[in-house]
């Protein structure tokens, strides 16, 4: 099998770099060997090993007819959408990382490859190395899927970690995170959780089989989260993660990214640092939970190159995926029933009481080294009813999901 990569930065080396040390285990399990035929930047890389297959043109890939599939690892919408429309009708298979491209034209790639009896697979578009798209696809096909939760985002976490071990304010953790090369310069798609968005928006596009708009997924980024919220989730016992979060249920989907307080019972607190993880509940089989590297040059490149050999295996053969283009309706978030974290200006004892008139059994806490406010954990209710009730609540701070 002869491939071609377009973009070779940090993951379009790292697919380079596992296709070498690798060979051998991968020839074994794709049957044949593969080989990297050309590679598509605007750059030289005159010291890599595989200088010599370094093109300029995307008309040498094209045109190439030896070359069966094609990774993508370019990121961004354009020209990596254009290239692969044009790849796929030609019937080429594309393999790709980029969320931003799936979340936007997944079904449209989808219905693409199928008209030309070829694939498209994302699987490293998701949680980097860890093995989702695959088991959502293949192994969780007996289950309705009511549930998906996940922390998605490496840089955020890392960040939610530091803040909490280290004591440390946003904006340190934020340096420290640009420091060690996690968070870009411009940290906006983590930081605001546009990444998460995107790639909830993947995972529930494959649940329903429609097509769910990421713009449709209210996302709320960790920018808001203050170290004074570590120490009221340390006094609950909890901690605070950023998750990706789709349920459904009878009346429909409900989908949205924000920080949410997690109990000390919850999976999330062991996931640490740029770690991810993702949850699955199944009417049958219950909870499954996936964890591991979700970014990384060579979590990331493994995950590539294992659609590279599913699809070599299955090459000529187009494997039908379920996500259409039907638009599919997500429920308003405020219809989102959950417990909720609150923060308000004043005393337990003396303001708290009037928040107990307010949203009934709550339970507050009283951490350390927080001087003039209190805060409490509210009982079930929904998102359009506690944002109502934080209106008739006299120096009212902030909210946050909690879960138990
Ligand atoms: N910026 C992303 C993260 C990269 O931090 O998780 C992987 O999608």
């Amino acid at each position: 099998m002869k491939i071609a990569i377009l973009g070779y930065g940090t993951v379009g080396q790292g697919v380079a770099r596992v296709l070498t040390e690798n060979a051998d285990i991968i020839e074994e399990n794709a049957g044949e060997k593969i080989e990297v035929r050309r590679i598509l930047d605007l750059r030289e890389f005159p010291n890599d090993p595989f200088a010599d297959k370094v093109t300029h043109d995307f008309g040498d890939i094209l045109k190439d007819r030896e070359i069966g599939i094609v990774v993508e690892t370019m990121g961004g919408l354009e020209p990596a959408g254009s290239f692969t429309s044009r790849l796929l009708s030609s019937g080429r298979s594309v393999v790709t990382s980029n969320k931003e491209l799936v979340a936007s034209h997944g079904a449209e790639f989808l219905e693409l490859a199928a008209a030309n009896n070829a694939n498209y697979m994302f699987e490293a578009s998701v949680g980097g190395g860890i093995p989702i798209i695959r088991t959502l696809r293949d192994s969780l096909v007996a289950d309705n899927i009511t549930g998906i939760e996940g922390i998605l985002n490496g840089t955020t976490n890392y960040m939610l970690t530091a803040m909490r071990d280290e004591n440390t304010d946003y904006a340190a953790a934020l340096k420290k995170a640009q420091e060690l090369g996690y968070a870009e310069r411009d940290p906006s798609a983590d930081v605001e959780g546009w990444d998460c968005c995107r790639k909830i928006a993947i995972l529930t596009s494959l649940v329903l089989g429609k097509q769910v708009d990421y713009r449709d997924v209210s996302t709320k980024g960790i920018t808001g989260v203050e170290t004074a919220d570590f120490k009221y989730a340390a006094a609950f016992g909890a901690d605070i993660k950023l998750l990706g979060v789709s349920k459904t249920n009878s009346r429909g989907t409900c989908a949205f990214v924000a920080p949410v307080m997690v109990s000390g019972k919850s999976i999330f607190c062991s996931v640490n640092d740029v770690y991810n993880a993702v949850l699955f509940k199944g009417n049958m089989l219950g909870n499954v939970t996936l964890c591991g590297k979700g970014a990384g040059m060579l979590p990331t490149a493994s995950a590539v190159v294992s659609d590279v050999i599913d699809e070599t295996r299955n090459y000529g053969k187009h494997v039908p995926v379920k996500w259409s283009r039907e638009k599919a309706e997500l429920l308003d978030l405020g219809t989102y029933k959950s417990r909720f974290f609150i923060r308000a200006l004043g005393s337990a004892d003396e303001e708290g009481l009037k928040a107990r008139l307010i949203f009934g059994d709550i339970q507050f806490a009283d951490p350390k080294d927080i001087y003039g406010e209190y805060g409490f954990l509210t009982p079930g209710m929904t998102v359009e009813d506690v944002a109502g009730r934080c209106q008739k609540l006299d120096g009212y701070i902030s909210w946050m999901f909690y879960e138990g």
